[in-house]
């Protein structure tokens, strides 16, 4: 028993009359076909929902900013991106830095000083009637709502994230959406990219795992592929390129952003101070694009000709897809993919409300043979790291196996 008042036996008496629901982490098409998958379910059990606005911090500021949602706040958010909840990525209230007119505050040694304030935000949610809560989100967003269910509150986790990189499911919402914007993001650079025979990078998001990358180059016939859990030889993607240029004189070359630099030490992340998943990616095309594009210039016949007698100069341009990848309207898929979720949320809550054995209840919706179930948030969380948390591609896997057997190279030495 924690300081804070142990919920579930209380619920487990009287029932769950209020759940609340929130969406934490980097926003991803399909929240909102979540919330309102959520309010029409909840609806149908007679259950009322509270939305509680900025993700974590919303938790933290209390009664205040919590949202009463009914039917007519839902109407058609189906097909909108972003989410009506707002969301953070930094918020966690147990290791929460602590702040000052100058920012972030330091201890003599340099350390962040951290507050905890889970105990308070819980009160807050339980002050407002709260019986349960919906945790929209990915893995770090996952890591306090298991916590939380520790401290006796009911959690249902809904597995949230374009990189798809959750463990305990098979699939994430979002990630449909992602791939499909990157796909069509490369139609058109592919047209651009032919026309000036060129070689043309394509920055996609995943963060340590490469399952949009991989995606996306499948469903794009890309050319050459980089992900992390390949790592790919400096050498062998200048001979790669080289040889694609020479067959069809012009390239597209998918980079995932969590992949290392070309020559070691070029190319630094992002980091922030004080944030749970400090790393920032970003950038790391351009400078491979660069590197190429040397690389590639660097022998040339009598005439100065680089690939052919048709190219000169071989030129490489990087394009970082970013942030388009996670905006704008869910494809059809994600709008199903989300009101699933969201309904069989609803109904373990309402249906199967029997703690662990530790008088815990934290699950999270999960898709397993294509049907839905509810795993342990205490099994899809259970690892001190971030990235051990995290489901990566499977290097031996089917989908690489099929990537390199439509002829596309992943600049590893075979
Ligand atoms: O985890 C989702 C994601 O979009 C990653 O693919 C990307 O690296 C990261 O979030 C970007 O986060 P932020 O919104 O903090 O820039």
């Amino acid at each position: 028993m924690t300081e804070t008042t142990r919920k579930i036996d209380e619920v487990l008496k009287t029932g769950i009359k209020t759940i609340g629901i929130m969406t934490g982490g980097g926003d991803c098409p399909g929240l909102n076909a979540v919330i309102r998958s959520v309010v029409m379910m909840s609806k149908k059990y007679g259950v009322k929902v509270k939305g509680i606005p900025y993700g974590y911090r919303g938790m933290f500021l209390g009664e205040k900013c919590y949202i009463d949602l009914d039917v007519e706040d839902v109407d058609d958010i189906i097909e909108k991106g972003g989410t009506i909840l707002h969301s953070s990525n930094k918020d966690n209230l147990f290791k929460y830095p602590r702040r000052d007119k100058n920012g972030l505050m330091h201890n003599e040694d340099g350390s962040l000083i951290y507050d905890d304030f889970s105990h308070q935000a819980l009160e807050n949610v339980q002050k407002a009637g709260i019986d349960a809560l919906i945790i929209v989100g990915g893995d770090g967003t996952l890591t306090s709502g298991r916590d939380y269910s520790r401290m006796g509150m009911p959690v249902v986790g809904v597995p949230k994230t374009i990189d798809n990189d959750l463990r305990s499911t098979e699939v994430t919402f979002g990630f449909d959406t992602a791939v499909t914007r990157c796909c069509d993001a490369i139609t058109s650079i592919r047209t651009t990219g032919e026309a000036h025979s060129r070689v043309m990078l394509v920055e996609v998001m995943g963060r340590n795992a490469g399952h949009i990358a991989l995606h996306t180059a499948i469903a794009s016939s890309a050319d050459m592929v980089l992900i992390s859990e390949i790592p790919y030889d400096s050498e062998q993607i200048v001979k790669d390129t080289r040889a694609i240029l020479e067959r069809k004189g012009s390239a597209i070359i998918v980079v995932s952003e969590g992949v290392h630099a070309p020559v070691q030490g070029s190319h630094k992340n992002k980091i922030v101070e004080g944030s749970p998943d400090a790393v920032r990616f970003g950038g790391i095309a351009n400078v491979i694009s660069d590197y190429l594009e040397n690389e590639l210039n660097s022998e040339r016949d009598e005439n100065g000709y680089t690939i052919n007698d048709v190219i000169i100069d071989v030129e490489c341009r990087a394009t970082n897809l970013g942030y388009i990848q996670r905006g704008g309207a869910p494809t059809a898929n994600d709008r199903i993919l989300s009101t699933r979720f969201g309904a069989f949320a609803v109904k373990v809550l309402m249906e199967n409300l029997v703690p662990d054995a530790n008088g815990n209840f934290g699950k999270m919706v999960s898709m397993q043979n294509n049907s839905l179930t509810a795993v342990e948030l205490e099994d899809v969380i259970n690892s001190a790291t971030m990235i051990d948390n995290q489901r990566r591609v499977d290097s031996d896997g089917e989908l690489v196996e099929l990537a390199r057997n439509m002829g596309i190279s992943f600049g590893d030495v075979r």
